[in-house]
């Protein structure tokens, strides 16, 4: 039986502050944690076996999912006690993974696949490895794929650093989309107890010896370790669910949401467990209300994606915003950020009355957890 490994150990600097509270990959996509999203879609594919490759902040992971049994799926932890890199957090999985082929899957990216497909793929193809591909317009923040167009083989696999092809305009770059099959061979070419990159010293060396094979992937894929790509995958994610699922409202709203029928909803909208949204406000398009959430009456929230345990009082007016849980945003407050750089407060922080969050491009807004803003910021 086909196991998985997802990788969810690295430091997510690109996401501080958010990441000084939580780590990368349980941060909601969709009201749920990013990885479990891709444990329960690998549990659909018959996966019921997966080792989390844990290290900075590992017990928060441990304290959230235990053995795994609330999923129904067995779920391993390593034991890494500082980050190893990726394929030095491989490694100390061999004990779980060294029979068979397995997936390995980046914990920080949304997906939706048939994983059961590439596996079929991968086993007629008699490699070590079959990297899932992505065509993407601007591959400057992942790992290229230079691909043999008549086998199908990767010819060389350049992580984001090694790049330095030119871009045509119109041109797509496949890229390592993150998720891989591999087989135990693979656990040979990694020196044990040494911090070591899949994508910069493993897969080089496979690519050279033609052992690594692609897939391509369609549907939603989206890395959310930035900012703006959190934010956008929340949304991506949102409008595909709604379209695989046809509902008619065309907004994920939990039944037990306690909505004044004076609210205007602007769609999509996507609201978790026991919110309260009072009169005259307006919501949407495009907010992701985590569960647990007060808002008060008269706000307007759009293009924003709100955690958990987040009090927002009367008058308040956000968007473009990433506000983490535990949050308390007091009346009149304005919060608005850019497209490319959302304002973004971190877990526990208090905006005072009247206070305005303003993000220019060369001024993003980032608050610390437990901070309290008591001066706008423009
Ligand atoms: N256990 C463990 N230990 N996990 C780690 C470590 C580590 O030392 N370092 C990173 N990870 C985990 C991260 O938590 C994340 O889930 C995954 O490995 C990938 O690391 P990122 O830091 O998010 O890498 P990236 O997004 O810059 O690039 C990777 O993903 C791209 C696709 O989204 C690469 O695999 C690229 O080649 C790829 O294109
Ligand atoms: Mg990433």
């Amino acid at each position: 039986m086909t196991k998985a490994i997802i990788l969810s150990g690295g430091w997510g600097t690109r996401l501080r502050p958010l990441t000084c509270t939580i780590p990368k990959t349980l941060i909601p996509v969709g009201n749920r944690p990013v990885i479990e999203r891709q444990m329960l879609l690998l549990k659909k594919a018959g996966i019921n076996e997966i080792v989390l490759a844990v290290s900075v902040m590992s017990d928060y992971l441990n304290n959230y999912f235990g053995n795994g049994e609330k999923l129904k799926l067995k779920l391993h932890y390593t034991d890494e006690k500082t980050p190893m890199g990726t394929a030095g957090a491989l490694k100390l999985a061999e004990e779980y993974l060294g029979d068979d082929n397995f997936f390995m899957v980046n914990g920080d990216v949304i997906l939706n696949f048939d994983f059961k497909d590439m596996l079929n793929i991968h086993n007629n193809q008699n490699k070590i490895g079959t990297i899932a591909s992505r065509l993407v317009d601007n591959p400057t923040r992942y790992g290229v794929l230079i691909i043999d167009e008549k086998t199908q083989n990767i010819l060389e696999f350049l992580e984001k650093e090694r790049f330095n092809l030119p871009i045509k305009k119109n041109q797509k770059f496949p890229v390592n989309a993150g998720i891989y099959i591999l087989e135990p061979e693979i656990f040979s070419y990694i020196q044990p107890y040494k911090k070591l990159s899949l994508e910069r010293d493993v897969f080089p060396i496979l690519a050279t010896e033609r052992k690594l094979s692609h897939y391509t992937i369609s549907g939603i894929w989206k890395d959310i370790g930035l900012p703006n790509e959190l934010l956008e995958g929340n949304i991506l994610l949102m409008k595909e669910i709604l379209k695989n699922n046809d509902i008619s409202n065309n907004n994920l709203i939990e039944s037990n949401a306690n909505i004044d029928p004076s609210v205007k909803i602007k769609s999509p909208v996507n609201i978790g467990e026991n919110v309260i949204i009072e009169q005259n406000c307006v919501i949407g398009p495009n907010a992701i209300i985590g569960h647990n959430v007060n808002i008060g009456v008269n706000c307007e929230i759009k293009e924003t994606l709100i955690f958990n345990n987040v009090n927002i009082s009367e008058n308040t007016k956000i968007e473009k915003t990433i506000i983490a849980d535990n949050c308390y945003v007091q009346k009149n407050a304005i919060l608005k950020g850019k497209k490319d750089q959302p304002v973004i407060l971190s877990s526990y922080v208090h905006i005072n009355e009247n206070i305005k969050l303003i993000a220019s491009s060369d001024h993003p807004i980032s608050i610390c957890h437990h901070e309290v803003v008591k001066e706008d910021i423009k």
